[in-house]
């Protein structure tokens, strides 16, 4: 026993190590090989020429039609045009719980798409065009938060399509066209879909709102569908005439109360809202905290409610003159996330200091269980109360998918809040931070974050052009990410030349200097997504830093490790990093444009996305 060295005992266990992280799960290459059984419908000649076998892995093994993309689990699946005429068992296949792409199109495969499909939480691409596929769609459909692309073209799907669908807020394709649908169509966000296509199908009703631009051809041969583009128009919707049935003049006289009901309900909310910050300000001016008493509550009489909790957390104006004041300033610009809260609700919520800068504080004020808002306040901008309003609601009339929008704001000559939808999934900051020890963040998504960026940024700056209004104080904690994993940028605009003297470019003509700002600020967040680095300031010694090492041609030194690990496209990084030099050039004027830059982006994602698609 004496004789064994000691060294022996750790690297065997360092061998153990990297032999259980090198191969797939076994359960899961044993569902695999079940799920290509049924795929195939027991036919044992597909599966000799697949050779997709239990007793080999399938990273290393050269199974037919799978690719790990360098990593050691399964990413994508593509077996297309392979004669398979068996049926789809989800359940199996997501036991592989990395994959990201999913092909099995111009097959002969029958039967349902399984609702298990939602295990498979990874997935970006699900490819399963012309096949007999044919039942419902699964509704759980709408809980892969990953998917970009779905293509189910040329089956015999019925029922209607998911109306959760559009809650899969990335779907840039969905293609649905030649199937057997039926209902209406559900309302996606269809200035974010890149291709959408559901002619020939038993669909009906109007054609939703935003659906109007869309060409006929993505729309026709559904004879019930009426509005903008077909030819046939909806017929007017019932106007509540005595003369007509009584029941669907109730129904929308009901409807009408109901909605105004709540608007109402939350223009109150807001009011409140905002009138329990500038109280808060004051209570708390002293302890510098965000903690409550409980306070005495003379808010029965105001809310008009008989079910006003006895005790509350907050009073409420006792006068209405102030009331009155804080309503004239208070702006709500869109309030989607409070339509269903309740005034009691709110009484109740509590708030959280998330964080503290040089130009304000940033508060998490929790409406109920499932709705958060996110309040900044920003410390000594001399800016009026009416330039404020000004600025604001041009900024709100500019609006991009990954550009966080203003919920409302308010604005006195003291206070300056803005609210916004909080999101859970935190900033790109804590993401950075996370990957440094566990949490994988892998290079699909960081040049996705990079591309949402850079679009979200030059879709502002063209349409502020004549404003000159840039973000003025982008920085990775001010990107925060989607549960979809697509990047939002928040604060935009709550910054001028006047309050922030942030990043080294000098100039006089400050709306132009702002700008630049803005793109040399993306080339710091550009190289910390390379880097795997958290800048720090103005992140000018990053910036040089990776300047030096790039000098000493030791060019692949500077990129984050796990990556390279991971198998990222050493090619594809390099470009990036060119960008990102470019962006954080010394001399304001030799920085390309934000649209420029954005191009630049795109055309390295494109090639990404047909390197996804194009071994195996
Ligand atoms: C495939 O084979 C298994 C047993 O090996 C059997 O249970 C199953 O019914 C077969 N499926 C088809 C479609 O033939
Ligand atoms: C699938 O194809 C094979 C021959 O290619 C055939 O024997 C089998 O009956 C087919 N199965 C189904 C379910 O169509
Ligand atoms: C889906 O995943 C959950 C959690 O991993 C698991 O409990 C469940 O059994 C899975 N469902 C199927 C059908 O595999
Ligand atoms: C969608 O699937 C159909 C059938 O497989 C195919 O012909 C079509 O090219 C696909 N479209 C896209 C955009 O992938
Ligand atoms: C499609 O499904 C419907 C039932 O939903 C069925 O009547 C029809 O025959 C199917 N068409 C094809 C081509 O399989
Ligand atoms: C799609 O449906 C239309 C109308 O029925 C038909 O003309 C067309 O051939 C179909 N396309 C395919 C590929 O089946
Ligand atoms: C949608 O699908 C139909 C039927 O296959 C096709 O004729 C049409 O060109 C497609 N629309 C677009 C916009 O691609």
């Amino acid at each position: 026993m004496e004789r064994i060295p000691t060294w022996v005992i750790p690297i065997s266990l360092l061998l153990l190590l990297i032999y259980s992280a090198n191969a797939e799960e076994d359960d899961v290459k044993v569902s695999l090989v079940s799920f290509l059984r049924k795929l195939s419908s027991n036919n044992s000649q597909i599966d000799l020429d697949l050779r997709w076998d239990a007793s080999t892995d399938p990273c290393l093994n050269g199974w037919v039609g799978v690719d790990c993309r360098g990593t050691n689990s399964v990413r994508k699946i593509i077996l297309e045009g392979r004669g398979l005429n068996g049926s789809i068992d989800a359940g199996l296949l997501c036991k592989a719980e990395s994959l990201a792409v999913v092909s099995l199109r111009d097959n002969e495969l029958h039967g349902r798409l399984p609702p298990e499909i939602s295990n498979c939480t990874e997935l970006t691409h699900l490819y399963l065009g012309s096949n007999r596929l044919s039942g419902s769609l699964p509704s759980s459909l709408s809980l892969l938060s990953n998917l970009k692309r779905l293509n189910i073209s040329y089956n015999n799907f019925s029922w209607g399509l998911p109306q959760d669908l559009p809650r899969v807020s990335g779907l840039k394709t969905m293609l649905a066209q030649n199937n057997s649908f039926d209902g209406s169509i559900p309302q996606f966000d269809f200035s974010n879909l890149q291709d959408f296509n559901v002619s020939y199908n038993r669909l009906s009703g109007p054609v939703p709102e935003g659906a109007h631009h869309l060409s006929l051809e993505s729309l026709m041969g559904n004879s019930g569908l009426c509005g903008e583009p077909l030819p046939k128009a909806c017929p007017p919707p019932p106007a509540p005439s005595p003369s007509q049935g009584g029941k669907t003049k109730k129904f929308s006289a009901e409807k009408v109360i109901m909605v105004s009901g709540y608007i109402a309900l939350g223009l109150v909310v807001l009011l409140f809202f905002a009138y329990k910050f500038v109280y808060r300000r004051m209570a708390d001016a002293k302890k510098g905290g965000y903690e409550k008493k409980v306070a005495d509550s003379s808010a029965k009489s105001s809310s008009g409610n008989k079910n006003t909790p006895s005790r509350s957390e907050y009073s409420l104006p006792t006068s209405n003159e102030s009331a009155a004041a804080v309503s004239s300033s208070l702006v709500v610009l869109v309030n989607p996330t409070t339509k269903e809260l309740k005034f009691e609700d709110l009484l109740k919520a509590p708030a959280e200091l998330l964080g503290r800068g040089r130009f304000g504080s940033l508060y998490k004020v929790m409406l109920d269980d499932t709705t958060a808002l996110a309040v900044k306040r920003i410390k000594d901008w001399a800016i009026s109360p009416e330039d404020f309003r000004k600025r604001m609601e041009r900024i709100d009339r500019v609006k991009h998918p990954n550009v966080l929008s203003a919920v409302a704001f308010y604005c006195s000559k003291q206070e300056k809040l803005v609210v916004y939808e909080y999101q859970k999934k935190g900033s790109l900051f804590k993401l950075l931070r996370g990957s440094q020890n566990d949490q994988a963040f892998d290079w699909d998504s960081r040049l996705n974050v990079a591309g949402g960026i850079a679009d979200g940024l030059a879709f502002m700056h063209q349409g502020l052009r004549e404003d000159g209004i840039g973000h003025g104080n982008l920085k990775s904690s001010n990107i925060l990410i989607k549960t979809n994993m697509d990047p939002c940028i928040s604060e935009y605009g709550l910054m001028t030349i006047n309050n922030c003297q942030t990043s080294p470019t000098p100039s006089d003509n400050t709306q132009v200097s702002i700008l630049k700002d803005d793109i040399y600020n993306l080339g710091i967040i550009l190289l910390e997504l390379l880097t795997g680095k958290v800048a720090q300031n103005n992140g000018s010694e990053l910036a040089q830093w990776v300047n030096s090492v790039v000098r000493e041609e030791w060019t692949v030194e500077v990129f984050d490790r796990t990556l390279l690990s991971d198998g990222a496209s050493e090619e594809q990084m390099v470009q990036l990093l060119q960008v990102a030099l470019k962006c954080t050039n010394p001399s304001p004027d030799a920085r390309p444009s934000m649209n420029q830059v954005a191009a630049m982006i795109d055309a390295i994602k494109e090639e990404d996305e047909r390197s996804i698609y194009s071994e195996a």
